[in-house]
């Protein structure tokens, strides 16, 4: 989207202003698309301005816009009017765009998003038909007078679909264009439809097109153009004017919480991270900020909540630290525990506990555990052969041996895969082993070792996952990546480690091992809880009472799904067993992957040296989470949504609310005499509070963040029509008037507040200083479905206004993504063309190129699925042709994902060596 700069015509800010208004009118809705003189961005003046804003019925979040006083937004879908704006028919173009914005290009961006997130690409045209036939047949029949006549040769899309009755002529012909074919090369970079990737992981997702089936759909509007019934209304006033449980706070807490008799007991866990690194953005959003936001909520709503989570501090990758950094590896836990404490602590997560998993009770509990698998015959020996380095003492874990590839003969393979020919190796096949730390050739020892028996609980997991997967809220992908591990048969697990770093197998005959990090990992939940309470069994050991949420990213989820219930459910000591399994998917960094080696992405410890407040990240990687599909973190991106979102939504609101009480009444809250609109108002932001409570009670963490800025630009419009800056200078009538918009805006500020609690703790906070708010206002939420009530009442005297946000500067955000981009960051060009010229120019791209996201999705699975299985043969040491057979079938799935991706093929395997 862009507006013409060139075009040097002299557009009058009043006139434009008194047209659009008309238009407006006529058509009985709101929206006209133009084209602007760049000047135009330059006026502004009390009640217009103009700047990359939020339009509430768009599907794409924000873009340039004129904001009329009436609340209407005016923005370009093209630059199509340029100097003949005021010409009838460019009226006619701005009808035609309004139609095309308002109706075909939701129904485009929800295919563009089909084809690029969700690799639905054959299914597009589920979404196309109906629309697209709708503007053919509404052309063929006439019923659309004004889209004859316009001549204006760049309304690209108006006059195409002028000339052209059906659209595939449309598309060829516009395909056709230089312009067209230089901007999909610009966009795509080479990268088929997938070019749009992060550009479109950026973007919220569509709403569905249940209601484009065959004609606009005026009945589902903007959000908040709800029709709001006489009923709800009167609902709305009856709640409004009720007291709020004044009783004990809902943030109240005495530790140690343990559950009670008759309350919803819920036991919160997010994944326990290693210390052998810094959490970068993708871990904070996926495990603790995740896990801290339902934590915050799960208390508003009065439930009896415990949130734990700690440090994962055994295996070989602390190990591996330690000799990084010259220090043993207590040292490293010790250095990395602290690390972790202090970001999250500087990310407001508000743990009940935050453990560690190098302590007494978690050797005492998993020793336990151990034990009792033991007992019941949940264990069983196997002999593996594994290479040794004499020279430091210790087995190779895979990652830490090279050599020549067995396959390919690329001599710095790695001791689980070849980077060359792609192919998985065992370690002890390597021609030429190296140990990657002394650089001495390893030796082959064959060690005894545990392995669970996977097989034999498989029954007990499979019933046990059919109730907890119907009745919890698990996400999508947990519930995708369980059934695929189960699909295939479960194979017994090894779960000892020749290592020292680790808690010690209590067993005689293994007592130079230790745990498998995997098995020992989970059981930290336990013991922390330990650490935390003696009481910890009434958590544990307490399935009828206790519900547990488990928040993680995807690829924790078999651990937590399949191993870890396992071994719950074969020590057979009445564990609580995970309820709801909170998987999100991954976030990327800009269009690339985190990636500290090459110093690309924001690390925990760097956010603090930005400037940017903690709450406004929260914000904004609460507002991208990966939830439902990977997303990116941008920092032009971030900017945007803090300056449209924040700033002039949310911050915007609360401020004028609490500012006109300030100036026009003394600083407190006027009497208010509820009319009609205020009660329609009460009524919206009633369901904008349900439907925020029905999302976060699923964990929708960031689909419900999406009304809290629904109400607030309810609010913002409120405050627009009813312009009490105006009123409060008329006789006492209007008075009144600008009396009761504003208690009713300041009580929704206050209510807003409440809702912002679990996302930005410190923010929330602020406004109910800042509005004097009495404690029982965060009693909001504690029942059933939350009400709005009128919780600042007339003669209220709230507190010292300010500013909640600032604007994050161009400049500013500049320095911020060269400082933390490595090198690799390359912005996505500006979208010069409308989007949906764009998305058939891909689809047609991408047919040509023979890409296939959905056929790509499929073959990614299967060769995940694969890959296991080759580990799995190995590990069981199954024979060495059956390994073979299989690793030639994941090679050829590897060839045709690459195919169907658009990829050229993995090199082939080099014949002759390499010197
Ligand atoms: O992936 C990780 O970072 C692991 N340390 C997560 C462990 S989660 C739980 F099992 F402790
Ligand atoms: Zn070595």
């Amino acid at each position: 989207m862009f507006f013409s700069r060139n075009n040097k015509a002299n557009l009058k800010l009043p006139n434009l202003v008194q047209l659009v208004q008309k238009l407006a009118h006529v058509h009985n809705n709101l929206v006209c698309c133009c084209a602007f003189h760049s000047d135009l961005f330059k006026q502004t003046n009390d009640h217009l301005f103009f700047s990359e804003t939020v339009v509430p019925f768009l599907s794409r979040p924000a873009l340039p816009a004129l904001l009329l006083p009436s609340g209407l937004h005016l923005f370009s879908s093209n630059a199509i009017c340029q100097s003949d704006f005021f010409k009838p028919n460019a009226i006619r173009s701005i009808v035609i765009n309004r139609c095309f914005v308002l109706f075909v290009q939701p129904a485009l961006l929800e295919a563009l998003h089909m084809a690029v997130l969700q690799g639905k690409g054959s299914e597009v045209s589920k979404v196309l038909q109906g629309p697209l036939n709708y503007l053919d047949q509404s052309l063929s029949k006439g019923n659309m007078p004004y889209l004859t006549g316009v001549q204006y040769q760049n309304l690209l899309f108006s006059c195409c679909i002028l000339y052209f009755p059906s659209v595939k002529s449309w598309f060829d012909r516009v395909a056709a264009m230089h312009s067209c074919q230089s901007a999909a090369q610009k966009v795509l970079q080479g990268k088929g439809l997938q070019g749009m990737k992060s550009y479109m992981q950026r973007q919220p997702a569509p709403r569905s097109s249940h209601c484009r089936d065959t004609q606009p759909c005026n009945s589902n509007p903007a959000e908040g153009e709800r029709a709001v019934s006489e009923e709800e209304m009167e609902a709305a006033v009856l709640t409004w004017s009720k007291d709020l449980n004044a009783g004990p706070l809902a943030a109240d807490r005495q530790h140690p919480i343990l559950p009670q008799e008759g309350k919803r007991n819920i036991l919160v866990t997010s994944a326990l991270p290693y210390v052998n690194n810094v959490p970068h953005l993708g871990n904070i959003i996926g495990c603790v900020l995740s896990a801290d936001v339902f934590s915050r909520y799960g208390r508003l709503r009065g439930w009896n909540l415990l949130f734990v989570c700690g440090t994962d501090e055994y295996g070989t990758a602390t190990e591996n630290k330690a000799r990084e950094e010259g220090l043993t590896p207590q040292q490293i836990c010790d250095k990395y525990h602290a690390v972790h404490s202090s970001i999250y602590k500087w990310f407001q997560i508000d743990f009940d506990f935050f453990g560690r998993t190098t302590t007494e009770k978690q050797t005492e509990i998993a020793q336990n555990i151990f034990w009792r698998l033991h007992e019941h015959g949940f264990l069983v020996e196997d002999t593996v052969e594994q290479l040794r380095c004499e020279n430091c003492q210790r087995f190779l874990a895979d990652r830490f041996v090279e050599g020549t590839c067995p396959h390919c003969s690329y001599p710095e393979a790695r001791g689980d895969q070849c980077d060359k020919c792609g192919r998985l190796i065992n370690a002890v096949e390597l021609r030429e082993p190296q140990c990657k730390v002394c650089r001495q050739t390893p030796v082959i020892r064959s060690s005894k070792h545990l392995f669970l028996d996977l097989p034999k609980l498989e029954n007990q997991l499979e019933q046990w996952l059919e109730k907890s997967t119907s009745t919890g809220d698990w996400t999508v992908n947990a519930k995708q990546i369980t059934r695929s591990w189960l699909r295939d048969g479960l194979k017994p697990r090894c779960i000892t480690r020749d290592l020292q770093w680790g808690t010690p197998v209590p067993h005689p005959d293994f007592k130079e091992k230790v745990f498998y990090v995997w098995f020992d990992a989970p059981i930290g939940y336990l013991s922390i809880t330990a650490n935390y309470t003696d009481k910890w069994e009434k958590w544990w050991k307490n399935p009828q009472q206790v519900e547990l949420y488990n928040f993680m990213a995807k690829d924790n989820v078999p651990f937590h799904s399949v191993v870890f219930p396992c071994s719950l459910l074969g020590a057979q000591d009445n564990y609580t067993l995970v309820s709801h399994l909170v998987a999100t998917e991954y976030l990327n960094y800009e269009d690339t992957k985190f990636s500290k080696s090459r110093g690309v992405g924001v690390f925990g410890d760097m956010a603090k040296d930005t400037g940017i407040p903690s709450d406004v990240w929260r914000f904004y990687l609460l507002y991208v989470r990966p939830e439902g599909q990977d997303s990116a973190f941008s920092w032009a991106d971030m900017a945007l949504k803090n300056n449209s979102e924040l700033l002039n939504n949310l911050g915007n609101f609360i401020n004028r609310a609490g500012m006109f009480v300030t100036k026009f009444f003394e600083g407190c809250v006027p009497a208010m005499e509820l009319q009609q609109e205020d009660k329609k108002l009460l009524a919206v932001v009633g369901w904008e509070l349900q439907q925020y409570i029905q999302l976060m009670d699923k964990v929708k963490i960031r689909d419900a963040l999406k009304h809290i800025l629904n109400i607030s630009r309810h609010g913002n419009q409120y405050i627009q029509v009813n312009e009490p800056w105006k009123k409060i200078k008329g006789g006492d009538t209007e008075r009144q008037r600008a009396g009761t918009v504003t208690g009713v805006s300041v009580n929704i500020a206050c209510l807003l507040s409440v809702m912002l609690f679990p996302y930005m703790p410190s923010v929330s906070h602020t406004i109910r200083d800042q509005l004097n708010a009495p404690q029982s206002c965060i009693n909001t939420m504690l029942q059933g479905s939350g009400s709005f009530v009128c919780t600042l009442r007339a003669g209220h005297r709230i507190g010292t206004v300010s500013p909640l946000f600032q604007k994050l500067e161009v400049d500013q955000i500049e320095a911020l993504k060269k400082r933390f981009g490595g090198q690799q960051l390359r912005a996505l060009p500006a979208l010069s063309l409308p989007l949906c010229q764009l998305l058939l120019l891909l689809l047609e791209v991408a047919a040509v190129n023979g890409v296939d996201p959905e056929k790509a999705k499929q073959l990614a699975q299967a060769v995940a699925e694969q890959g296991d299985k080759v580990r799995a043969l190995k590990a069981q040491k199954a024979e060495k042709a059956v390994i073979t057979a299989e690793v030639a079938k994941l090679l050829d799935l590897k060839k045709q994902l690459a195919a169907a991706e658009g990829k050229s093929p993995e090199p082939a395997p080099q014949k002759s060596k390499k010197k």
